[in-house]
Formats: C-alpha cells, sequence, structure tokens
C-alpha cells in the first residue's frame, strides 16, 4: 500500500450530487455521512428516472419492445458491476443489499449448529447476526482500539470451520482489513472466506479474481446507487453448489405438477420480480466511479482519512478508533469519541446538524458487540465520499472544539 499523494482534486464532482445544494435553515450542509447512505450523483438519478419514463416494463418475462429494452439494461448494468469487480457477469447475483447477500449464503450454505464461522469481533450486525442464528459464530478478538488480533485467525481455524467472513473495511474502523493474508490462511486450510465489501467498494479498488475470495457482498446505496439493491458475488463453483435461497417466478425455467428445474446462474438467485430500476442505477453508480478511477478515489479518500484523524487527533481527550492504524490503510471515515461531560454521541451529531448543518453519524452504528467490548456507550462517526474537500473537515472539527475547548 503507499502513502497518500497530495489531494487528487475531485472538487469538480461536487456539481454532479444535488444533494449538496440542498440548504439546512438558509445554510449549506456539510455532508460527511457516506458510510451511513451516500447521495447520489445526476447520472443516478436520471438513470433511474428514465427507465420509469421510457422503459417501465418487466425484466425477462415480457416479448414486448419494452421489456427487450428493460431486460437489456438491467442485464448491461450486471456488467458494468462485474467489470466493477473483474468478475463475470454469471457471477454476479443481484440482492437487496449486503444484509440479504450474508443472509443468502448463511442459509444457502445449508450450516449446521455446531458449524463454525469465525469473523472479528468488530463486525456489522448483518455479518454477525446470520451466523449466529445458523451456525456457532467465533468472533475474534478486539485491541483496546479495536483494531481486531487478525494473527489469531489460524488458533481458530478447525475442522468444524465453515466459513471465515469479514467486513474488507469495518464501517466503525475505516481502516483496510488484511483480506488478503485470511484468503490466504484459511484457504490453506481449505475454508472459503466472506469479504464483506459494504464500506470499501466505492472508496477501494477491488479484484475479486486476484483477491481469490470465494464471496463478497456490497450495497448500491453506500456505492451512490439506489437502496433496495446490492450485489453478492461468488465464485461460479461456489454458487454452484448453494442450496436454493428463495424460490418464486424468475428463477425457474419448468415446472409441472411433479417437480420444476431451475434458471442458470444468476437467475437462480433472483427469485421475484427484481428492483429493476435499482439495478439500472447501480449499474450508472458504477460506471460514474470507473469514470473517474478507483485508483483516484482511493487515493483521495486515503488523503482525507488521514486529514480527518490528524485534525481529531488536535482535540483534547478525543479518542479515535483504530488510531494505532497506519494512515496509509484508511480511507475518509473515522469514528471518535469526545472529552465533553455531558454530551452523548447522539446529542454531538443532532447538535453538529442544528448548529452548523454538519451531518455525521452518531450511536452504535450498527455494531453493538464492538461498542459493548470497548465498553463505549456510542461513539459519533464522520465518513467521506468523493465530492468531499479537506476544508470541510477543517470545519467539522472547529466545530468539534466547542465541545471539547483546546
Ligand atoms: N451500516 C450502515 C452504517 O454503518 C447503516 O451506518
Amino acid at each position: 500500500m503507499t502513502p497518500p499523494d497530495p489531494f487528487p482534486a475531485l472538487d469538480w464532482t461536487r456539481a454532479d450530487f444535488p444533494l449538496l445544494r440542498r440548504q439546512i435553515d438558509g445554510h449549506p450542509l456539510t455532508h460527511l455521512d457516506s458510510a451511513s447512505t451516500a447521495p447520489k450523483p445526476d447520472c443516478v438519478i436520471e438513470a433511474v428516472c428514465r427507465f420509469y419514463r421510457d422503459h417501465t416494463a418487466n425484466v425477462h418475462r415480457g416479448v414486448h419492445v419494452l421489456s427487450e429494452e428493460a431486460t437489456e439494461a438491467f442485464e448491461r448494468a450486471r456488467e458494468e458491476v462485474a467489470s466493477f469487480l473483474n468478475a463475470s457477469p454469471a457471477e454476479i447475483i443481484f440482492t437487496r443489499n449486503s444484509t440479504e447477500g450474508i443472509n443468502l449464503i448463511a442459509h444457502s450454505l445449508d450450516l449446521k449448529p455446531h458449524d463454525e464461522i469465525i469473523l472479528p469481533a468488530l463486525e456489522h450486525h448483518s455479518n454477525f447476526m446470520p451466523w449466529r442464528i445458523h451456525s456457532r459464530a467465533v468472533p475474534i478478538r478486539l485491541a483496546p482500539d479495536g483494531i481486531p488480533h487478525y494473527e489469531d485467525l489460524d488458533e481458530h481455524l478447525s475442522p468444524q470451520t465453515r466459513l471465515v467472513a469479514l467486513a474488507h473495511v469495518s464501517n466503525i474502523l475505516g481502516v483496510v482489513a488484511p483480506i488478503e493474508k485470511w484468503i490466504d490462511s484459511a484457504h490453506r486450510r481449505g475454508v472459503p472466506v466472506l469479504i464483506d465489501a459494504s464500506q470499501s467498494a466505492s472508496h477501494v479498488p477491488l479484484d475479486v479474481k486476484a483477491l481469490d475470495c470465494d464471496f463478497l457482498v456490497c450495497s448500491g446505496h453506500k456505492l451512490l446507487g439506489p437502496s433496495g439493491v446490492g450485489v453478492l458475488y461468488g465464485k461460479r463453483e461456489k454458487l454452484e453448489a448453494l442450496s436454493l435461497y428463495q424460490v418464486g417466478g424468475g428463477m425457474v425455467k419448468v415446472h409441472d405438477d411433479h417437480q420444476f428445474t431451475t434458471q442458470d446462474l444468476p437467475w437462480r438467485f433472483e427469485a421475484g420480480t427484481p428492483n429493476i430500476e435499482g439495478v439500472i442505477g447501480l449499474g450508472a453508480a458504477v460506471a460514474y466511479l470507473r469514470r473517474i478511477g478507483m485508483n483516484t478515489v482511493f487515493r483521495h479518500s486515503q488523503a482525507l482519512g488521514a486529514r480527518l484523524v490528524e485534525q481529531l487527533r488536535t482535540l483534547p481527550g478525543t479518542v479515535i478508533l483504530a488510531d494505532s492504524a497506519p494512515l496509509e490503510q484508511r480511507i475518509g471515515l473515522a469514528t471518535f469519541t469526545l472529552h465533553a461531560p455531558g454530551w452523548g454521541s447522539e446529542s454531538v451529531a443532532r447538535n453538529l446538524c442544528d448548529r452548523h448543518q454538519i451531518l455525521v453519524s452518531g450511536g452504535y452504528h450498527c455494531a453493538h458487540i464492538l461498542h459493548h467490548r470497548l465498553a463505549l456507550e456510542g461513539t459519533v462517526r464522520a465518513s467521506t465520499h468523493v465530492f468531499n474537500t479537506p476544508d470541510e473537515i477543517d470545519r467539522l472539527v472547529a466545530a468539534l472544539r466547542e465541545f471539547t475547548g483546546g
């Protein structure tokens, strides 16, 4: 990993995001909450509207021209997403979000209660709870600043291990995890690996073939795309081996009184009318990121992450999670607690909005276990995207100084 260069100038992207022109109480907003859900560029909004306006029709079912057009746009989006991840289109299954992708795998691996899934204890509910209800989740312990003891993986791998599952970038730490090492260790024991790329997919270049991960999930809404659409990538042979998830229209070729035969990949796992406009919007979002270039996006995100952490360190008493991680491993996301007696994380976040029009997250960010283990009663999280600027980080930190003094 190379150290961050000076900021790649991505300010020009701001004009593409209409939400950034929104005002609160007559003032422009500072959007530092993309980890929760990201604003959408005009090209995504237009792709969704164009579908409604010009093509509204079902996919893979109709025989008329609108249905042909809808199917073509839908499958073109699949090709776009496949190129983005360096996968083949048959390996890209559209889901509702990362959560559904993980639940699909947890269901369709036919896990038994004694099967073990190893994961870092910091994982988001969605990469923790499915493993708990289908099998036994084995969490890897955390250092006091939240970084998992990744080196513990080998001692936890056992004949009971069915899968290793981890976030590429945790939604709390904002640090790129050593997934290559985990994939290598797990594969040496014949164990497949699922990567939760919810937070990384629109910040870090991804190549599923080079990574050699078995499954990978991400959500459209954090990738500058619509809500209610996500991606499950799986190696073809791993997807072929899964049992069926949801059944119904679209995933079946023939259904008679005695039997049914299923569609080939990827449609076998896409029962029911899909989120057609969402998929098309996601294709536009991915194309937008590819036009900027994911290496540029990553360098920009690294540089904002470094600035965020360096500036937060100047606030007396502020504790930044994963503060010991090298700056070049960070994306533009930092989670922290302030020394501000009487102020909880949610009231800090609300106050930043009401007094400064700065949008951040406050609370537990769907990672209760991490917060319990670190004895934290909530945290504040600032997170960036391509349109954010260093000035916005400075504005945040100046506003936070009102709580901490110093
Ligand atoms: N998983 C999202 C977050 O981290 C909702 O805020």
